[in-house]
């Protein structure tokens, strides 16, 4: 039995109101009972404490929090190595628990990964250090697969043969036992459990998120899920789609002709919500709208030596197919495309410097144009549907491709597919659940989300008494583009969790020909409206939310 010597001193009398507590000297391995996770065994907890530690989060990497700066903060370090007994596996939760400056708020706040790496990588960091400066214990996982995020590095045994044990931590198990292993570090470290336990996590992390909700309805009291990259095996098959597509006309297009008709498409369905911002927020009247095929023969300002002079038709049938998203030779759907305004070639006008090229580039050399395979697809099919990893998914033809897709469906749909509909355990353990998504989100469909919140929905008719989906017109991928992040959108969990105020609307902000304009975000289905009795369009007291919920 280790016990906290900080709480023998609290305990004694007569000191126990007069000491603080000092949390800086129970920093230590022997301070921490090992955490008590059914089907793992504890190897290691390692702690250090980590003094003047300072850093600055911008709210982009907080996803639903506004940017912070940690000044001189003390935190306990705490790394707990463990197994799955039989697994051969080396799984590592690091946990930091405030001490000073600022304190521990008795909240636990989790941060989820992104692509194929469960946690402890820069943008987990970036989140763990944001919570920790709002006084939250924070934990993250590896889930086992080391610090790689390739998952060239674990996912096959040998080839052919794929490590299904790696995937079900990083699909589900590993989330859960974070969450019991944070939660008995903070016991032993405190004395006391968290009162409240918060996820927090956008991609992968949104995926991670619900997984959560629907398999361990007790881990978490909130989960925020920015853009979840849930319907593993469908969203796979649609990054890959427009690649696949461009393969089977043999037209790859410059990338200058697939960003001119997304700008064109920008140009004439931003007026379609009533106000002119340069982003599209109603993205069906803009795809009842705009024909892609109506921008053929318009001229292009490329200066790339080896583009048209004028927009192609194969261009505008690249784009329509990534709009549209994977069908089936029979005509029947497999996912949805991205909406009009996504950033289709990683080259628009918002794309980072040296960010990854986008699902419907190509590369050109010269006077011709080739093909372009997306990383996260590629890693996927290849590794764990073709489990070779020479192959080469670049030339597969429509037919190839649907197979592929249903083998992968059938393979691993229950380990990583993570749409399961029926969260009324979750309901039932009295948790909250938000879902957002950037509506120019370039990698995962902002539909899909949409599909899920559906699904929930027409199996729990009042699911929105404790979830709610926001679309935030203009946001790219998690972050990025003319769009902010809905900065109160965790306060606004925590106060549904905590006061039992279910969140309305959510502010964000929206850059306008480089003036910062205030927007709100309205819960799904509702639409944001702005009034023009009200006059000015930058100011958010001017929209509201209208429709039932
Ligand atoms: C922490 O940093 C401050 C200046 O930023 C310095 O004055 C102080 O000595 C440092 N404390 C420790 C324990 O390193
Ligand atoms: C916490 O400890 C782990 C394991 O020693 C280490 O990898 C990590 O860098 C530490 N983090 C900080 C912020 O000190
Ligand atoms: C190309 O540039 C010309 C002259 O600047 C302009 O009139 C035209 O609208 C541009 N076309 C496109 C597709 O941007
Ligand atoms: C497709 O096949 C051709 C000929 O076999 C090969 O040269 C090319 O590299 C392949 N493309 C991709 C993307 O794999
Ligand atoms: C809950 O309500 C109390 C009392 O109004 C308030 O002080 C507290 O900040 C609220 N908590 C949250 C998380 O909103």
């Amino acid at each position: 039995m280790c016990i906290n010597p900080a709480l023998h001193l609290f305990a004694t009398p007569p000191f126990a109101m007069a000491v603080p507590i000092p949390l800086a000297t129970a920093c230590s391995p022997a301070t921490f009972t090992a955490p008590s996770v059914f089907g793992a065994e504890i190897l290691s907890i390692d702690t250090s404490l980590v003094t003047n530690f300072s850093a600055s989060v911008v709210s982009a990497f907080r996803y639903t929090q506004p940017s912070i700066t940690v000044s001189d903060a003390t935190f306990c370090n705490v790394t707990v190595t463990y197994t799955h007994p039989g697994q051969n596996d080396h799984v590592i939760v690091e946990a930091w628990l405030p001490v000073d400056s600022p304190g521990w708020n008795q909240r636990l706040q989790a941060i989820g990964g992104g692509g194929f790496a469960a946690g402890r990588f820069e943008l987990t960091y970036e989140g763990m250090k944001g919570a920790l400066g709002d006084g939250y214990a924070t934990i993250t996982t590896d889930a086992g697969l080391g610090s790689s995020q390739e998952p060239s590095e674990w996912a096959l045994l040998s080839p052919g043969n794929v490590n299904l044990y790696k995937l079900r931590n990083t699909g589900s198990v590993a989330l859960n036992d974070a969450a019991i292993i944070g939660k008995s570090l903070i016991q032993s470290f405190y004395g006391e459990e968290p009162k409240y336990s918060y996820w927090n996590g956008c991609s992968g992390g949104g995926r991670q998120g619900l997984m959560l909700a629907q398999r361990y309805p007790d881990a978490f009291d909130g989960i925020a899920a920015g853009a979840p990259a849930n319907y593993w095996t469908e969203l796979f098959a649609s990054m890959q789609w427009p690649e696949v597509f461009m393969n089977s006309i043999q037209v790859y297009p410059h990338h200058c002709e697939i960003d001119a008709i997304t700008a064109l498409a920008v140009k004439e369905c931003d007026g379609l919500d009533g106000v002119a911002d340069g982003v599209i927020a109603d993205v069906d009247a803009c795809l009842a709208k705009f024909d892609p095929h109506k921008t053929v023969g318009k001229p292009l300002n490329c200066s790339a030596p080896n583009a048209l002079s004028s927009i192609s038709k194969a261009a505008a049938d690249v784009i329509k197919a990534s709009w549209e998203g994977p069908f089936k030779g029979n005509g029947e759907r497999i996912w949805y495309g991205l909406n009009p305004g996504a950033d289709l070639t990683g080259q628009g006008p918002y794309a980072p410097p040296g960010g990854t090229l986008g699902l419907a580039t190509t590369i050109c050399t010269g006077e011709r144009c080739g093909p372009f395979t997306f990383p996260l697809s590629d890693f996927w099919i290849r590794y764990f549907v073709a489990k070779d990893p020479t192959f080469k998914i670049g030339n597969v033809t429509k037919a190839e491709f649907e197979r592929l897709y249903r083998d992968a469906r059938r393979e691993y749909h229950s380990m990583v597919g993570t749409d399961d509909p029926d969260l009324t355990d979750f309901r039932a353990a009295g948790g909250k659940l938000v879902t957002y998504h950037g509506l120019s989100d370039y990698v995962i469909a902002p539909k899909g989300t949409l599909h899920y919140h559906e699904a929930v929905r027409s199996l729990i008719p009042d699911s929105n008494k404790f979830y709610r989906h926001y679309d935030i017109p203009g946001m790219g991928h998690c972050f990025g583009g003319p769009t902010g992040q809905p900065t109160t959108m965790f306060d606004q969990l925590r106060a549904w969790v905590e006061n039992g105020t279910a969140p309305g609307s959510s502010p964000y902000d929206l850059t306008v020909s480089g003036q910062v304009q205030q927007r709100i975000a309205c819960p799904y289905p509702q639409k944001t409206k702005f009034e023009k009795k009200c006059g000015d369009v930058a100011d958010a007291n001017c929209w509201s939310c209208k429709g039932k919920l």
